[in-house]
């Protein structure tokens, strides 16, 4: 299959990914049919989409209301039924909830009714691809594509290619991609958390750490990341997405890579109060009077007991073990993925210049926290990172 036979694409879920998803594939033309398991699941998508259309596009003068109308009545529509969603498609995004047992059973459903010619993505955030194409006859059209939240404002897409997929899906993944205006960077390996939220889960990891030693407190941490330019505090940032959400990331690193990413005590006390950040008011900070200010003179208390750029060096060490197992070949795409992913001006690598000893920096975490993710990899340890890099590059 060539990108251009892509004519229909079906998303399933119609929840804060799935409703992006659709409009930005209505947006580059595509006939979209939206699915969710209920009627009014679907209907509170398709209202999402009208609203964020009026909101971002229309009273900002990029689309007119006629062509926003037109594409919703003409290139739109919407089913329970995956029958009715999957028999007529040429592509499908997946965007259900982030639990293998569902993602198995739609994609065992999107088999049974989709074209034999079909390619069936997912926009899972960390899962195995490998293992979601199980539950398929067609592993080899299974395939990961990994969107950024929202969906319409993020550029960033992860093509993820799981053991089976082949070239052919991955390269028609890639250009659909750029076809919906999008930046694609291929994921060569399918492992836990592809490029994005596997670089950040040890430095999630170490501030879950840093939380539970308990001598900084998190608002003086934050107001130190961002005295030296980070947009938002890290444990801020936390609340803002929901410390359930980095709670389960965590929890599935821990499964599948090293019990050292177990969710920090803290954290996990404040979740079985029912403390889930932004969304219910408290978390690690109180959001009842809205947005918490952080105290910026707060930076210098922790300065005395951290070090900034310790979650960079975590970051950094990740990044080197993507490309020691071959999961992307250049680590400039690396760092597009982590800027454009998570919004930074600089990625990883473009930051290696600001350490004077990476390898000690990092041998003294592993001690510091007793976490051998921390311990620094073969080529950091060699002292060849310069080399990789530059044999990577060419
Ligand atoms: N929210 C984010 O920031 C973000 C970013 C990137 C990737 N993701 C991934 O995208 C996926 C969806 O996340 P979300 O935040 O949109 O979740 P969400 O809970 O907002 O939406 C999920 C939707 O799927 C529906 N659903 C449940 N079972 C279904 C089924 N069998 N068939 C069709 N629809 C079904 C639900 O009713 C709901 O509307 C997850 O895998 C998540 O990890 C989320």
């Amino acid at each position: 299959m060539n990108v251009d036979d892509i004519k229909k694409i079906a998303v399933l879920g119609a929840g804060a990914m799935g409703h992006g998803i659709a409009m930005v594939a209505l947006m580059a033309g595509y006939n979209v049919v939206l699915r969710d398991i209920k009627q009014e699941f679907v209907d509170k998508g398709v209202k999402a989409m009208q609203e964020e259309f009026d909101k971002f596009y229309v009273s900002k003068g990029k689309l007119t209301e006629e062509e926003v109308a037109k594409m919703m009545n003409e290139q739109l529509t919407t089913a329970v039924d995956m029958k009715d969603a999957a028999s007529d498609i040429d592509f499908s995004i997946e965007a259900v909830p982030e639990i293998m047992k569902i993602k198995k059973e739609v994609f065992g459903d999107l088999d049974k009714y989709a074209p034999e010619h079909a390619i069936l993505a997912s926009n899972t955030s960390m899962m195995s691809i490998t293992e979601i194409a199980k539950a398929t006859n067609r592993p080899d059209k299974v395939v990961g594509m990994h969107w950024f939240n929202p969906p319409t404002r993020m550029q960033l897409i992860e093509v993820i290619k799981g053991e089976k997929t082949s070239e052919e899906t991955m390269q028609v993944t890639y250009d659909l991609s750029k076809k919906l205006g999008k930046v694609p960077i291929r994921v060569e390996k399918d492992v836990t958390g592809f490029i994005v939220n596997r670089i950040s889960a040890p430095a999630n990891a170490l501030l879950g750490a840093l939380l539970d030693k308990g001598d900084v407190s998190p608002e003086a941490v934050d107001a130190l990341l961002m005295s030296v330019g980070q947009p938002m505090g890290a444990y801020l940032l936390m609340d803002y997405v929901g410390l359930d959400i980095s709670c389960e990331t965590l929890k599935y690193c821990a499964e599948t890579l090293s019990s050292d990413y177990e969710p920090s005590k803290v954290i996990s006390d404040l979740i079985s109060k029912g403390q889930l950040g932004m969304k219910t008011g408290k978390g690690i900070y109180d959001w009842s009077q809205g947005r918490p200010k952080i105290d910026e003179s707060k930076s210098a208390e922790a300065a005395e007991k951290f070090d900034p750029m310790e979650p960079v060096a975590v970051q950094i060490n990740e990044a080197v073990k993507l490309l020691e197992q071959d999961v992307v070949k250049n680590p400039d795409d690396i760092d597009t993925a982590v800027k454009l992913g998570l919004n930074m001006p600089m990625g990883p690598f473009d930051m290696l210049g600001m350490f004077e000893d990476l390898k000690g920096l990092l041998e003294s975490l592993a001690k510091k926290y007793n976490k051998k993710i921390f311990e620094p990899t073969k080529t950091i340890k060699e002292g060849k990172l310069k080399e990789l890099l530059e044999s990577r590059r060419r």
